[in-house]
């Protein structure tokens, strides 16, 4: 059968770039395991210096963990799914990132992680597109991390993300749909120029720690014309967490989040993993409904990073719970600390937010220690339940807006 396909293969010259995993010999009958296939091809088209892993349709391909290589098209048809397993042997035990020093379960542990789904390391020219399907089976993940962490899959050890590709430049993720992640679901790691355009992210809104789009650590990202609907941040910058972030020290730097939709979630977030700063972030012509938070700006003491030059412009919620939350205090009573570890956020726009039905219109809370600077509101229109719940350490102003929090002068 392989033979014949590889024949066959070399005849149709079009197909001879393609490591078709049904040739790696996978079923796609979405019940045995393709893990060794899906790796197989893979691997082969890493050693070939790249080239297209085909998923072809249809087909539900079963499948453990794999790793990407460097200049290596993931292509899913449209008819297919890349079924994630949920037996935890299927997933390598592997060392966490070191700005966090843990997995995003257990941050600051030490102890190693599952591998995502999804994977790559120190890979440049990656892109994953095809109308496909990536399903990460999160089920049995959010179960045991709700009910019992020590219990299967989870093991006690953190979650895997449905897609972390780390260490690397120019990745483009286009087009597919990704669901049912049993943590993150793509997280962008220590990576540079990275396009992620027309994909649809969908979690239950009760999956824990189900966030869509995490950019960390990474530069000249731009994520645009996409659809979430997950069960925790949206859309979502970081920088390391306490110490390993500082330590580790590469900031978030020059992201754009534009034209997205965003359904239930806890919003469009800055942190709270702040630790080696964040500058220059845009969220431009985003519309939210249902999101439990809209603008979401989060850190607290021990995490230290400067967040400077955010810019919400053009920004439309209907029905969102909190709908411009600001804090510098997100685990509160926490002790103050030295300037190193204290929080900043500094030169925050919100430009054109028309925010309706709202429950909470703002909540805004810096630290004694660290006044939230710089915060402007300009054509501002926000219609609420309550219009202000906190208002402390902020300094900023209001021009052309319906509403003012008092605090601002
Ligand atoms: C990826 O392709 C580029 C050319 O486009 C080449 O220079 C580079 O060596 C390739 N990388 C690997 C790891 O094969
Ligand atoms: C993926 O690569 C990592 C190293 O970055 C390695 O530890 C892991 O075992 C690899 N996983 C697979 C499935 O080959
Ligand atoms: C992070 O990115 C930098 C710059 O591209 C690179 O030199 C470094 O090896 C990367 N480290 C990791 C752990 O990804
Ligand atoms: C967006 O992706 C869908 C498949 O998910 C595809 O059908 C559509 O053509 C894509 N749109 C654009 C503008 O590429
Ligand atoms: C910011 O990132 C975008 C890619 O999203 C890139 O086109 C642009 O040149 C970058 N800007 C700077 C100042 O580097
Ligand atoms: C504001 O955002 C909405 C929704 O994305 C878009 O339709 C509209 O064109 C944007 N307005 C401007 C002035 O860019």
């Amino acid at each position: 059968m392989h033979q014949f396909v590889w024949f066959f293969c070399f005849l149709a010259a079009f197909c001879k770039a393609d490591f078709n995993v049904k040739v790696y010999g996978a079923k796609g009958d979405g019940h045995t395991k393709d893990t060794d296939a899906v790796r197989k091809a893979f691997e082969a088209c890493g050693r070939a210096g790249g080239g297209t892993v085909l998923f072809p349709q249809p087909g539900i391909y079963l499948t453990g963990a794999f790793n990407i290589s460097s200049n290596t098209t993931m292509m899913i048809e449209e008819n297919a799914t890349v079924l994630g397993s949920v037996d935890s042997k299927d997933y390598p035990l592997i060392q966490p990132l070191p700005w966090y020093g843990g997995g995003s379960d257990y941050q600051g542990s030490g102890d190693l992680i599952y591998q995502s789904l999804v994977h790559s390391w120190g890979a440049s020219f990656i892109r994953i597109t095809g109308s496909g399907i990536i399903d990460g089976q999160g089920s049995p993940w959010w179960n045991c991390w709700r009910h019992d962490r020590k219990a299967s899959p989870c093991n006690g050890i953190s979650r895997p993300h449905l897609i972390n590709l780390i260490g690397g430049d120019n990745v483009q993720i286009s087009d597919i749909t990704i669901r049912n992640s049993p943590s993150w679901t793509l997280h962008l790691s220590n990576l540079s120029n990275v396009h992620v355009v027309n994909i649809t992210i969908k979690n239950p809104s009760d999956a824990p720690n189900a966030d869509g789009v995490d950019v960390d650590c990474s530069r000249d990202v731009l994520v645009e014309a996409s659809t979430l609907d997950v069960g925790d941040d949206a859309l979502c910058v970081k920088s390391g967490k306490d110490w390993f972030g500082r330590t580790f020290g590469y900031p978030s730097t020059n992201v754009t989040f534009r034209n997205n939709v965003v359904y239930h979630g806890h919003g469009v977030t800055i942190g709270s993993e702040t630790s080696a700063g964040v500058r220059d972030v845009t969220f431009e012509n985003i519309v939210m409904e249902g999101t439990a938070n809209g603008i979401r700006m989060k850190s607290e003491r021990g995490r230290g990073g400067l967040v400077r030059g955010v810019v919400y412009r053009n920004v439309s919620m209907k029905g969102v719970g909190t709908c411009v939350f600001v804090t510098l205090n997100y685990h509160s009573d926490l002790p103050k600390t030295n300037a190193t570890a204290t929080p900043r956020f500094d030169d925050i726009l919100v430009e054109g937010l028309v925010a309706k039905d709202c429950g909470v219109g703002f909540s805004l809370d810096g630290l004694p220690e660290s006044v939230i600077e710089g915060l402007k509101f300009v054509n501002v229109d926000v219609k609420a339940k309550k219009m202000m719940e906190k208002c402390d350490h902020v300094d900023g102003s209001c021009t052309h807006c319906s509403y003012c929090p008092p605090c601002i002068h």
